[in-house]
């Protein structure tokens, strides 16, 4: 326990740590060691955000995929799943729903969808900054050339995610068809970074053929890359994919990367995801009280979210329709001392 919270120290003076300590970190995900980190992550989250958590409305916008990545419901392969596709009009129906809510960011997530090119989503963007000028903008659509990228911020978007979900080539390549490309992940993420975007990395706890070196190099990946956001849920199968089979990741190894990720970066955005609150009933209270502060509900309408299905049973953040002041989520939060923040909430504002 000494040299965890050594180690812990270490992490959070330098940014970072060699290889064979972050190893001996993440061996440790037990309770005891665990609630440790937890504890440092959580002092240094209510210093830097007080108890406000933000929100963000996650808009599914398409399930249409060109990738086929072995961990995915909607990779192209899937034959079984429904696709759907939204169009403008009921995206802005979203977000005039999302905004009567009290959300002040729209995140716009799909699959690699050919039909929904770079410039139908500049269009998107802009009218959406027009119609909700004191809102920010994230987009999730993966891949695109640096050019697109540029015309998307250029466009009105501040914000993008693109996890790398390895940064180990291996290990990705275990997880991705042989086209897809580490590199290109990585020189997609420093483009959007070089192009101003708040940018968001990460990847999943658990995946097949993970092991703790890999989510090592995950790690030290991210403390050089220092992004603006950090997505990190657990690997749930999805029956329909090569890896149906295999089972859940690790929701304690999950806690604790989240904890060591606000250590390493106290002022990182940090989403307690989806995923880890399928995996355990209470997962993203858990995740808030680990460091997260972040939480991303499904604004998209009722009737494609279950088509959205990246994994088996994925939970429901509905926000409900008194408001997200008024929502189950935000009497969750509040049972842990926390508060939905109603704004933008970007990299680097300080207090809520
Ligand atoms: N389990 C957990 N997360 C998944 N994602 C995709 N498939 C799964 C799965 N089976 C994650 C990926 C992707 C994000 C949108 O969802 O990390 O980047």
């Amino acid at each position: 326990m000494e040299r965890f919270g050594q180690l812990l120290d270490e992490l959070e003076e330098r940014g970072g740590l060699p290889r064979e300590k972050w190893l001996y970190l993440l061996a440790h995900p037990e309770k005891p060691f665990r609630e440790l980190a937890a504890e440092k992550a959580r002092t240094l989250t209510l210093a830097r955000f007080r108890e406000g958590v933000y929100v963000r409305g996650l808009v599914e916008f398409s399930n249409c995929c060109a990738n086929d990545c072995f961990y995915c419901g909607i990779r192209r392969s899937n034959p079984k799943l429904e696709r759907y596709r939204l169009d403008e009009e009921e995206m802005l129906e979203c977000c005039e729903k999302g905004y009567r809510y009290g959300f002040r960011t729209f995140v716009f997530q799909s699959g690699e969808d050919p039909l929904w090119g770079c410039e139908r989503l500049c269009g998107l963007v802009r009218r959406v900054r027009e119609r909700f000028p004191d809102c920010a903008v994230t987009l999730s659509v993966g891949e695109l050339a640096e050019e697109e990228y540029k015309r998307l911020y250029e466009a009105g978007a501040d914000r993008y995610l693109l996890r790398h979900e390895s940064a180990d080539p291996e290990h990705y390549a275990m997880i991705h068809p042989p086209r897809q490309k580490l590199a290109t992940r990585m020189a997609c993420l420093e483009a959007l970074k070089r192009i101003g975007f708040q940018t968001g990395c990460g990847f999943m706890v658990g995946t097949p053929g993970q092991e703790l070196k890999h989510i090592a190099c995950d790690m030290e990946f991210m403390s050089r890359f220092r992004p603006h956001m950090i997505g990190i849920g657990p690997f749930i199968p999805h029956r329909d994919t090569p890896f149906g089979k295999e089972k859940c990741g690790s929701g304690e190894l999950t806690l604790l990367l989240l904890s060591l990720c606000r250590i390493m970066q106290p002022e990182v955005l940090l989403p307690a995801t989806t995923a880890l609150g399928t995996l355990l009933p209470d997962g993203r209270e858990q995740g808030v009280l680990a460091g997260a502060n972040v939480i991303m509900p499904d604004i998209s309408p009722a009737e494609v979210r279950k088509l959205y299905s990246l994994y088996d049973n994925k939970a429901a953040c509905d926000p409900g329709t008194a408001g997200i002041l008024h929502s189950d989520l935000a009497k969750k939060l509040e049972a842990i001392g926390r508060h939905v923040v109603i704004g933008r909430g970007d990299f680097g504002e300080r207090s809520c």
